[in-house]
């Protein structure tokens, strides 16, 4: 007996004592009559598992349990009577004609039982997986089985199982020591509230959780990601919601544990160390401890202190959390402002996914449209995009709560889109928060990077073990350096000055958020001083992806080439590393939009002024489609992308997502629909089909907006407040088109200009391109040297679609957000 009691073998199985055994060893079956004694065990048929007494470490008593027949530990998986041991050893295990199990002692007393079973001719059976079943000679599944009757350990395709309707749920429960394998302390628990998760419950006090199901794993729990060795599944519908692995070769042992110190295990039999090795646990580290660092904390086992807050929000408690303890969590900085839809989101890359038992979760909702919802929804404060990589599916995840237990991974991991005040979203100029915290600077960008994300998923998982510094955005490679040089060489070509990241850094006093102008497509826009005196604006590329690479590049190489006074002038490039900079020249007075919607700024330009810029944008725009060397559409000019210089003329900024149409080509399509809601024409916003067209519906808006002072909401809404076009039609079509003025301008108006450029823009918003002047028409009709303008057609569209569903608009935006730039992929 002394050899059983070594260290390494915890519990002991009774050696074979000379009873009086009624099974031979080798039996896997007992029938009522049979008796399962003391001494001797059931194995079943393949030897992988056996059935019998055993008595755990120091324990004084007999439990009857299954334990692996191979490994020499004798890991015991499961237990029939926990909490009603045998005070010695003369139990016995039988099983009644009418299906009941029974465990009894010499006196008679039943220490452990089944209920019994209609089934003809039961009896039990320890199967190869370790499963003891009861069942009968003919069909009709087990009457009873230990699978459904879990203790601390789940063996491959045993399930930890909840009914979602009732409640009930099989869990794993720890034992309460090695020596004793009662009930104790932690439970594994599927909760199916929100998106389920597994949970670790000491009593009712959650202690890990596993984040909610990914494809391929839970989000919590990272080595499950690339795992090939075990094939694991989770299911969950209305009437059940479950979890099992199972193993790829039957010579693997594997089990998942809930063990006595408060861990979830899952462990695999190494045959050749003859030991367990742990293939995950939960928690591991103290950022797995739910809730370590609060409310809208974050948790990152690489930085210390290891709790920060999410950016745009402080310490609850700032002194708690200088003494390290983050458990008060973060309070946002900036109230949102909902209502006048100016929030936006930033991106938090590599995550274990918040707690979601209180998420809303939309299957096969995409990232534009998880994106809108959240948007659009005043009570959402953060969203993801999570299991795009199990058959394709697309699951929106919307939190509308505190988000609680987020941690961050070095690599891999979710992205999550956390809602934030505009104030708040500017990058952040802290190195680590830039490292991990990637600020996607306008709900705009966000979204762009949401839907290169999803398309990148798969890619990134697979390079999600190589971390390097050339990772940007959610830690995929994709700054190919070579094709950079490449690029990079070519700009010398073109002749443009290369401003070296240290001059730049100095101009701008080190990025400094005084320095911020703004945000524009893509990346934060700081103002600077070269050593010349000269003041630069300086538009520093969002460390993003590989589209803003791209782009970056399109514009250089766009508007190294042109030339004109109404189009924003490039002075040089910078690039370092990740750094990708422009510098433009700088405009004194912004853009457009800060000027024509706010009352207060509005009257610093009157209508003389007003009519120059609408000039102004038509002979740049005009010089993009025409006169260049090239033929350019802009795709998303908008009042936030006309800058105004110190004599408040217009010039047309941010390039970067306009587009070059070879030869005479006058149309183009695309699957990558880029500009602002607002401003796109119905044919672009619908079938991604652009054209110098679609750049004058832009423009069409954009009058009118410089005239009325207000923003189009959207081309797709209905209310008339909101719908400038179908407003502007209706006032001018009643002959009272002057109402339609701005009233915080001045006098003098010109009548006259008013009508004629609220006519023009009714022009260039028709519906149909065709419809729509060319700029040089509407330059040419602007300055007068023309007949009277045609009658423009009322837009038919914007009414259509207020009213009626029609179903193709179902992957067409419906988004009423004006001043965001937007992506959105067709054609998927
Ligand atoms: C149980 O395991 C032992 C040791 O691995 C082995 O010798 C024995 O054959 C197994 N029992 C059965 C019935 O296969
Ligand atoms: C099943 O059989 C056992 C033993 O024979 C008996 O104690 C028990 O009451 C029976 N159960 C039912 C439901 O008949
Ligand atoms: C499993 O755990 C959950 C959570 O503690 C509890 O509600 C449920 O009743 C448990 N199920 C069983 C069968 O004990
Ligand atoms: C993996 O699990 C799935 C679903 O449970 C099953 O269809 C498939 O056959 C399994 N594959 C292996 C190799 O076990
Ligand atoms: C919306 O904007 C207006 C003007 O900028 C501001 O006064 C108001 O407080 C904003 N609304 C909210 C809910 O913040
Ligand atoms: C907004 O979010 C809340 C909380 O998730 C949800 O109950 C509500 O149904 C949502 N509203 C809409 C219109 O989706």
């Amino acid at each position: 007996m002394a050899g059983w009691k070594a260290r390494r073998q915890p519990f002991a199985f009774a050696a074979l004592l000379p009873t009086l055994v009624v099974l031979s060893a080798a039996v896997d079956t007992l029938a009522p009559g049979d008796r399962l004694e003391d001494g001797s065990s059931l194995v079943s048929s393949d030897g992988s598992f056996k059935l019998g007494f055993f008595t755990p470490g120091k324990s004084n008593f007999r439990y009857l349990g299954i334990s692996y027949n191979q490994t020499a530990d004798q890991t015991v998986v499961w237990v029939s009577n926990r909490d009603t041991p045998l005070p010695d050893k003369t139990g016995v295990l039988s099983i009644s004609t009418n299906g009941s199990l029974f465990l009894s002692d010499s006196k008679g007393i039943i220490y452990w039982s089944t209920s019994s079973t209609r089934l003809a001719g039961p009896v039990a059976k320890l199967l190869d997986d370790g499963n003891f079943v009861v069942a009968g000679t003919g069909e009709g599944g087990y009457a009873w089985q230990s699978f459904d009757h879990p203790t601390d350990s789940l063996l491959p395709g045993m399930k930890l199982w909840t009914d979602p309707r009732t409640g009930f749920a099989r869990n794993a429960t720890s034992w309460k020591s090695d020596d004793d394998p009662g009930t104790g302390d932690y439970t594994s628990f599927l909760d199916t509230n929100g998106d389920p998760q597994i949970f670790l419950l000491k009593g009712t006090k959650l202690v890990w959780r596993s984040g909610p199901w990914i494809g391929k794993g839970f989000s919590g729990i990272p080595e499950m990601w690339i795992n090939v060795e075990f094939n694991s599944s989770f299911v969950s519908n209305a009437d059940e919601a479950y979890y099992l692995f199972s193993r790829r070769s039957k010579s693997v042992l594997s089990r998942l544990v809930v063990q006595p110190k408060g861990v979830t295990e899952h462990r695999v039999w190494i045959e050749s160390k003859g030991d367990w090795n742990v293939f995950w646990s939960g928690p591991r580290d103290r950022c797995d401890e739910f809730g370590y660092c609060g409310s809208f904390g974050v948790c990152d086992a690489n930085e210390t202190p290891l709790c920060s807050c999410l950016q745009g929000f402080e310490p609850n408690s700032p002194d708690n959390w200088k003494l390290r303890d983050g458990t008060d969590g973060c309070r946002r900085r900036t109230a949102l402002d909902c209502q006048n839809g100016t929030d936006g989101f930033v991106l938090v890359a590599n995550t274990n996914l918040p707690d979601t038992s209180m998420a809303l979760v939309n299957e096969n909702m995409g990232t534009e449209e998880c994106w809108e919802a959240c948007l659009r929804n005043c009570s959402c404060t953060a969203y993801a995009i999570a299991a795009i990589i199990d058959g394709g599916r697309s699951r929106c995840i919307q939190w509308s709560t505190a988000l609680t237990d987020l941690r961050v991974y070095a690599d891999g991991g979710q992205n999550l889109f956390v809602r934030l005040a505009r104030a708040d979203l500017a990058l952040s100029s802290s190195k680590r928060k830039r490292r991990r915290i990637v600020t996607a600077v306008s709900a705009a960008a966000a979204v762009l990077v949401g839907i290169l994300l999803a398309g990148l998923v798969a890619r990134f998982i697979r390079q999600r073990r190589k971390s390097s510094n050339t990772v940007v955005l959610g830690n995929f490679p994709i700054v190919k350096s070579n094709a950079w040089k490449e690029e990079m060489s070519r700009s010398r070509e073109l002749d443009l000055p290369l401003f070296e990241l240290a001059a730049i850094a100095v101009a701008t006093n080190h990025f400094s958020n005084d320095n911020l102008l703004g945000e524009g497509g893509f990346g934060p826009v700081y103002k600077g001083r070269l050593e010349g005196k000269q003041e630069v604006a300086v538009k520093r590329l969002a460390k993003s992806s590989s589209q803003g690479v791209e782009q970056f590049m399109n514009e250089v190489r766009l508007i190294a080439k042109l030339q004109h006074r109404n189009l924003v002038r490039l002075l040089g490039c910078c690039v370092d590393g990740e750094e990708r900079m422009l510098v433009y020249e700088y405009m004194p007075n912004g853009s457009l939009d800060s000027f024509i919607f706010n009352k207060n700024k509005g009257a610093l330009l009157d209508w003389a002024t007003r009519w120059r810029i609408i000039m102004g944008v038509a002979r740049g725009l005009l010089y993009l489609h025409q006169d260049s060397r090239l033929r350019i559409i802009h795709r998303d000019l908008k009042a936030g992308n006309v800058l105004l210089d110190d004599s408040m003329n217009p010039k047309i900024s941010d390039f970067g997502m306009a587009h070059i149409i070879p030869g005479d080509e006058i149309e183009g399509k695309t699957r990558r629909v880029v500009g602002t809601y607002g401003y796109m024409s119905p044919e672009y916003a619908m079938d991604g089909t652009f054209s110098v067209k679609s750049d004058v519906f832009s423009f069409g808006v954009l009058v009118l907006e410089i005239i009325s002072g207000r923003k189009n909401r959207g081309i797709l809404h209905s209310d008339p407040n909101l719908n400038l076009l179908a407003y502007a039609w209706r006032l001018w079509e009643e002959g009272k088109g002057l109402e339609l003025v701005d009233s915080s301008l001045g006098y003098p108006i010109s009548m006259a200009e008013v009508l004629k450029g609220i006519e023009i823009a009714l022009l260039c918003v028709q519906d149909l391109p065709e419809d729509r002047p060319e700029m040089a028409a509407v330059v040419l009709m602007l300055g007068g040297d023309r007949a009277p303008p045609p009658h423009p057609k009322q837009p038919e569209f914007v009414a259509a679609r207020g009213r009626s569903e029609d179903s193709s608009s179902s992957k067409g935006p419906t988004c009423t957000v004006n001043d965001v730039t937007i992506s959105a992929v067709h054609g998927r």
